[in-house]
């Protein structure tokens, strides 16, 4: 079988998706290809979709600005899909189109493998900072994974108290600079720092503990003033563009049922992603 994938989105054409799901193809010894199917916001989306129905797709993934828009479009929605509100990742099954969200698992497997060992302490402190959408799939990511300890951290801390659960806690940028110390795992989740605000960072990182890991989701650029000031301080740090890759393995797994091996794959989206 040839499968054929495809991301829809705009502005798309620097995205790395074709070339991720190009290396999975190849891993997983399967034959296909990913394209491009970008739509503008002077095209009229309904048509767009309706044209990619009749492509017959395998599955295809959702990117900014679409990822709410396509709900209404899909069949079925996926329980994640519905309690983030958003679809990423679209698989066709018999005719049918089922919307998922392969995000908040994506960033947790990207942070585990990297740091297998958090896996045996759950109940670990993690702050995130930001309480943005992205926040809020890592946060759920983290709780379905099992982590019980997670304080959320932002400038707007009633934004903050919309995700949290029961037993989390929110507090302010301010506050968690000062008691940074108390955390073995900072997540910053917010655009801060990213090009071309390069110098840009959301907190200062001077209370750090030094076993801390530090995970930044920007990836432009790749190691991060955040990132850096980090590592300075003895800290282990987690890059941003980890998140791509794991994301995009879920959406693969689902569309084919294989799981693509993934050995030196960060690095070579690294080389990529530095051109
Ligand atoms: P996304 O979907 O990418 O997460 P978003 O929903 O617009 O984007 O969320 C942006 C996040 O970045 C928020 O947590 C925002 O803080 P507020 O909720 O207080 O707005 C945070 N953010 C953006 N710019 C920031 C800045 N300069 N300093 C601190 N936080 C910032």
């Amino acid at each position: 079988m040839t499968y054929s994938f495809a991301l829809i989105g705009y502005p798309i054409t620097h995205s790395m998706s074709p070339w991720i799901h190009e290396q999975f193809l190849r891993r997983a010894q399967l034959d296909g290809s990913y394209r491009l199917e970008e739509i503008t916001p002077e095209q009229n989306f309904s048509e767009r979709i309706s044209e990619l129905r009749a492509n017959e797709l395998d599955g295809f993934n959702v990117t900014v600005p679409y990822k709410e828009k396509i709900i209404e479009f899909v069949d079925e929605l996926d329980e994640q899909a519905k309690k983030i509100g958003a679809v990423n990742t679209v698989v066709a099954e018999n005719g049918k189109w089922i919307g998922y969200n392969t995000d908040e698992i994506g960033y947790v497997r990207a942070l585990e493998s990297d740091y297998p060992e958090i896996k045996r302490k759950k109940n670990t402190p993690i702050l995130l900072l930001g309480a943005g959408g992205a926040a809020k799939g890592i946060y759920n990511g983290l709780k379905r994974a099992g982590y019980t300890n997670v304080t959320i951290a932002n400038r707007t801390t009633e934004r903050a108290k919309q995700i949290i659960t029961a037993n989390d806690f929110v507090i302010t940028l301010a506050e968690a600079e000062r008691e940074l110390a108390q955390f073995s795992i900072i997540i910053q989740t917010t655009s801060v720092g990213m090009r071309p605000h390069d110098t840009d960072t959301i907190i200062s990182l001077k209370n750090i503990m030094k076993e801390a890991i530090v995970s930044d989701i920007v990836y432009q650029p790749l190691k991060t003033k955040f990132l850096q000031e980090a590592e300075k301080r003895g800290a282990a740090i987690h890059f941003g563009h980890t998140m791509l890759l794991y994301q995009a393995q879920y959406a693969f797994e689902l569309w084919t049922n294989k799981q693509p091996p993934m050995e030196h794959l960060a690095d070579q989206l690294r080389q990529e992603l530095e051109g």
